[in-house]
């Protein structure tokens, strides 16, 4: 089963994965703003949420991972490169996370922040801040760098299979999913850019402070709740 949820304030997708036969379900990216409606959704569903993962510390909108730990037991997820020590999960490049007999692999995607992850479930990629489609995640703040981002887009994500469908944390032209193909081909920040193109590029977008990141980032390293969590 899969589902894509959208956010209208802060234009964040999220997701939700789940094995058809054990029923157990995964959320990524979370918005915690919209938890009655996923909780709806995996209520009518019969599901039985495990995992909620986080692709970083989001700077523009509060997880709900905390607050869906709380009511469904489901553990926090989150690279232990973002320094969210109340996670339960501390992710490592490489890890692999099972609910029912279905897998998301971690892939270490830094460049946007320096913990940032995508997820890989069957031949989907979940690319949160990193790969976005037609663009990428900033690079000017939250630890960001460009060079770290451009050897993770091109170099890692660009290698897996061209059918890969890629699967953004935000969109803000209500486009929903895009592929590696289609990325490699038309991605003006990547498509035939140098290393030192796609850095000059990230270096000139001059683009505004997002107006949460001073409360959605601390917020988000306790998983969006404001006391660290039992156990
Ligand atoms: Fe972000």
């Amino acid at each position: 089963m899969f589902k894509q949820f959208y956010d209208e304030t802060s234009s964040t997708l999220t997701y939700l994965l789940a094995d058809d036969t054990s029923k157990q379900a995964v959320l990524i990216d979370p918005v915690t703003d919209n938890i009655d409606e996923y909780l709806s959704f995996i209520d009518a569903a019969g599901l039985a949420l495990i995992y909620s993962l986080e692709t970083h510390v989001h700077a523009d909108h509060i997880t709900g991972g905390g607050k869906l730990k709380n009511v469904t037991q489901a553990k926090t997820a989150v690279s232990q490169a973002c320094g969210a020590e109340t996670a339960d999960i501390q992710l490592q490049d490489g890890d692999e996370l099972t609910f029912g007999n279905e897998r998301i692999k971690v892939i270490s995607t830094p460049g946007h922040t320096p913990g940032s992850v995508s997820f890989l479930w069957r031949d989907r990629l979940f690319t949160g801040d990193s790969l976005l489609i037609n663009g990428c995640g900033r690079t000017d703040f939250q630890g960001g760098d460009a060079g770290q981002l451009y050897d993770a887009i091109a170099g890692r994500l660009f290698s897996l299979p061209d059918e890969t469908l890629v699967y953004p944390g935000h969109d803000y032209n209500g486009r929903r999913v895009s592929s590696i193909a289609q990325e490699k081909l038309i991605n003006p920040r990547l498509a035939s850019k140098t290393k030192q193109e796609f850095i000059d590029i990230m270096k000139n977008l001059n683009l505004p402070k997002p107006k949460m990141i001073d409360i959605a980032v601390p917020a988000n390293r306790k998983c969006g709740v404001p006391e660290p969590q039992q156990g």
